[in-house]
């Protein structure tokens, strides 16, 4: 059962959350650019709360990655190399349930996979960098400690969190079919995006603690009255990001003093990246 204590935390800012500097009482220290197997991530560096902090733009400064293009291997890895021991991220989902409206907070604890041909693992049967076969547990895919914190600092902060529900991640770029959305509901699931696998599944490799918090900024498709927009989207994450930052900002310096029932790093990551 690892504790992450005062590790530095990672924070992967999704659509609409770009800016660290949102985070209440986040003092910048560094910005860098992290060389990983896998290509370079900017990184920017900090503290709040006592906590040290790194972040990064999932889709790249500017926004300017596709969902199916992220680069999940090297963002990652970045984190980790910087001692990060735990990672939260945020998600613009789409909501398969009309009582989960467009604003909603989501703190999601299941995933359903539906992705194309991304890669979703670290141990690629090439040996190098993470070396063999591995079969990584996914029971519970997210922190149990994290999300546990990230529920205690809404209640405090006054922010409605829906507690739980399943993250169905598409390959993306398009927006789903109205019978895709139908289907999904039926099989479990709650919201949709397109970015949640293989982010979740490579920090559980890495064995760091992971959780996501999801903004619905859309009815699925069928669900919503017309078409769907990038813009409809953008509108709802600018409008819903000071709630956001203000979750983050609370539960930030809180996480990882107690210990959680992730699984640990595999042996040989076990000595920690280092920088
Ligand atoms: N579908 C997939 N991804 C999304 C959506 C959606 O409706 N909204 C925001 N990200």
């Amino acid at each position: 059962m690892p504790t992450t204590d005062l590790a530095p935390v990672g924070l992967i800012g999704g659509t609409g959350i770009y800016d660290p500097g949102r985070l209440t009482g986040f003092v910048p220290t560094a910005s860098k650019v992290a060389d990983t197997p896998y290509g370079s991530v900017p990184l920017t560096g900090g503290e709040l709360g006592g906590r040290p902090l790194w972040f990064l733009n999932r889709h790249g400064p500017g926004h300017h990655v596709p969902p199916h293009r992220v680069n999940y291997r090297a963002n990652l890895w970045a984190l980790w190399q910087e001692g990060v021991r735990a990672v939260l991220a945020t998600a613009a989902v789409g909501s398969l349930e009309s009582a989960l409206p467009p604003g909603t907070l989501v703190l999601v604890d299941q995933f359903l996979d539906f992705t194309g041909p991304r890669t979703r693992t670290f141990f690629d049967g090439a040996g190098a960098p993470l070396p063999g076969v591995r079969h990584t547990d996914m029971t519970a895919p997210y922190c149990a400690g994290w999300r546990s914190v990230l529920m205690a600092a809404a209640e405090d902060g006054g922010i409605k969190l829906s507690p739980s529900g399943t993250y169905v991640c598409t390959e993306g770029p398009r927006f789903e079919t109205a019978a895709e959305i139908r289907a999904f509901h039926r099989l479990g699931g709650t919201v949709v995006g397109m970015t949640g696998v293989p982010e979740v599944v490579l920090a559980r490799e890495l064995g760091l603690c992971y959780a996501t918090v999801c903004l619905v900024t859309n009815l699925g498709a069928g669900l919503a009255p017309g078409p769907l927009t990038h813009e409809d989207v953008t509108t709802v994450v600018a409008a819903q990001q000071t709630e956001m930052t203000r979750l983050l900002s609370q539960a930030l310096p809180d996480g990882g003093r107690t210990a959680c029932f992730c699984p640990a790093a595999p042996d040989h990551l076990m000595g920690g990246g280092g920088t």
